[in-house]
């Protein structure tokens, strides 16, 4: 029979709370802890019906264990004395100050998550490193710990990298494409892989349970995210082309993906991808490959963001050329703040920027979003885009409302843009919402998830991504 283990998880977020409600449903007999240095977010784990995060599924899998072998904790000591098995679950954004400002990974959270561990550990414990990192971080664990030569001996680093998405994590955690375990290639490294597969092993078939090296697996966490990513940029370049020609981004993208050696999925043009991970980790491997003086992967790698950076600026363009080149002073409102539907998470949100591009244009915005925080979104505007900051202040609270109900965002408004595919934007009452549109009624759809035929018929004027806009003034050129 497998271990009963007792596993503490140092950090609360997305990826942490997520993974410990799995982990505790499906291992009745481990006694799982989530420790976070941040009280208001432990006290929020505790109320299924306020949990701090929004992911379909999450708070009938904490109702069921919560109590019972799941325990939210400010604790950290406690939670670190007791465990067997550890995993880090801390934030690795990237840094906006210093050297490597830009690109390189903030990992002050996961050294002082690290010291702790090494000073209060007094049992033998298998570190799991969770958050993302950047290649040859489990080194720097290792030496941490090995700072306390007594200690030394107690601590086992593995790498165990999350692939959920958000909106979808509940489901990816229980029927994961793989769970990937790297360690130590010694006799120890090998028992504390199998000690953590053996976690993994209550649900996820062991086929699926794959080990390797732990260099190999902190670099295929990078490289699985920059693969993604560079499936959108390539395809969100191709939607330019297509509106350049009169091809149609939505058919070349089933036409192609029907090529099973290129694959259907994450084909989706966009305004652009979103998110805290997609950036972030190409960031952190362009990074990486310039401090080893691998000038030109890391242009290659870089590639990737700027065709993003361009999606999101020539989505903002189209809407003003095509509103007679202004849109000073006129109403638009916007669907959707988030980064994707399902998810109140609004990192790295395209929405932001297209937001800010159109507040320096002179617009007023209302913005719904059914899942997004109010608190939430106006700290996001005041901040403004990380990776193209505004070069003058704008003026949020008069230019811009948060509202709550999707038919007063577009009343007087002359255009509708969304930002986010949320289903419900899919079956709203769009002649109710044309008659209450100044005339011509725009629509952008920066996720081509409307039904366009139809909305050009109530007499919108539709423009779409990757294709020629439906108008009812065909242009003469
Ligand atoms: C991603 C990875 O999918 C996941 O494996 C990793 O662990 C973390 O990063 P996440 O950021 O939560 O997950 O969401 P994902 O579904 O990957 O979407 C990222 C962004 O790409 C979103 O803004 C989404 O709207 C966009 N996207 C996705 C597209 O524009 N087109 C697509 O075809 C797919």
């Amino acid at each position: 029979a497998p271990r009963a283990e007792k596993i503490c998880c140092l950090g609360a977020g997305y990826v942490g709370g997520p993974t410990m409600c799995v982990i505790a449903k499906n291992c009745p007999d481990c006694k799982v802890t989530v420790a976070d240095l941040f009280a208001d977010k432990i006290a929020q784990w505790q109320d299924p019906d306020h949990l701090p995060i929004f992911e379909p599924g999450l708070s009938d899998l904490v109702r069921a264990t919560l109590g019972k072998n799941l325990f939210f904790t400010t604790d950290l000591e406690s939670a670190i004395r007791e465990a067997d098995i550890i995993f880090v679950a801390v934030g690795t954004p990237t840094k906006t100050v210093g050297i490597g400002s830009g690109h390189a990974a903030n990992l002050c959270f996961l050294e002082s998550a690290a010291r702790l561990i090494a000073r209060v550990a007094t049992t033998p414990k298998i570190i799991v490193e969770k958050s993302t990192v950047p290649v040859r971080n489990a080194e720097t664990l290792m030496r941490i710990f090995t700072t306390n030569p007594d200690s030394a001996r107690l601590f086992q680093v593995v790498n165990n990298p999350e692939f959920l998405a958000e909106g979808t994590a509940v489901n990816d955690l229980l029927h994961p494409d793989r769970v990937l375990i790297g360690g130590q290639t010694t006799p120890a490294g090998h028992e504390a892989v199998r000690r953590l597969a053996d976690v993994y092993a209550h649900w996820v078939p062991r086929e699926r349970i794959i080990t390797t090296n732990l260099w190999s697996s902190e670099c295929s966490k990078l490289v699985a995210n920059a693969f993604l990513a560079q499936r959108i940029s390539s395809i969100n370049s191709i939607s330019e082309l297509c509106e350049a020609t009169g091809a149609d981004v939505d058919e070349v993208a089933r036409a192609i993906g029907m090529d099973s050696r290129i694959g259907a999925k994450f084909l989706k043009s966009s305004v652009g991808f979103g998110g805290s991970c997609f950036q972030k980790d190409i960031l952190n491997l362009v990074y990486l490959s310039q401090s080893l003086g691998l000038t030109e992967v890391a242009d290659y790698w870089e590639q990737v963001i700027t065709i993003n950076q361009h999606q999101k600026a020539r989505f903002t363009e189209r809407i003003v050329h095509s509103m007679f080149h202004t849109i000073t002073g006129k109403k638009i409102a916007v669907l959707g703040f988030a980064f994707k539907k399902d998810t109140g998470d609004t990192r790295e949100t395209p929405a932001l920027d297209v937001v800010y591009k159109m507040l320096d244009e002179g617009a007023n915005l209302a913005i719904y979003d059914p899942k997004v925080p109010d608190e939430l979104m106006w700290e996001d505007l005041r901040h403004g885009p990380s990776l193209s900051p505004p070069a003058r202040p704008m003026p949020l609270e008069e230019r811009i409302s948060h509202v709550t109900d999707v038919y007063q965002a577009v009343e007087g408004a002359h255009a509708i843009v969304v930002c986010t595919e949320w289903d419900e934007f899919k079956t709203l009452d769009y002649e109710r919402i044309f008659g209450s549109m100044v005339k011509p009624a725009f629509i952008f759809d920066g996720r081509n998830i409307l039904d366009h035929q139809r909305l050009f018929q109530i007499g919108f004027e539709v423009h779409s991504l990757g294709r020629r806009p439906l108008t009812h003034f065909p242009q003469t050129l």
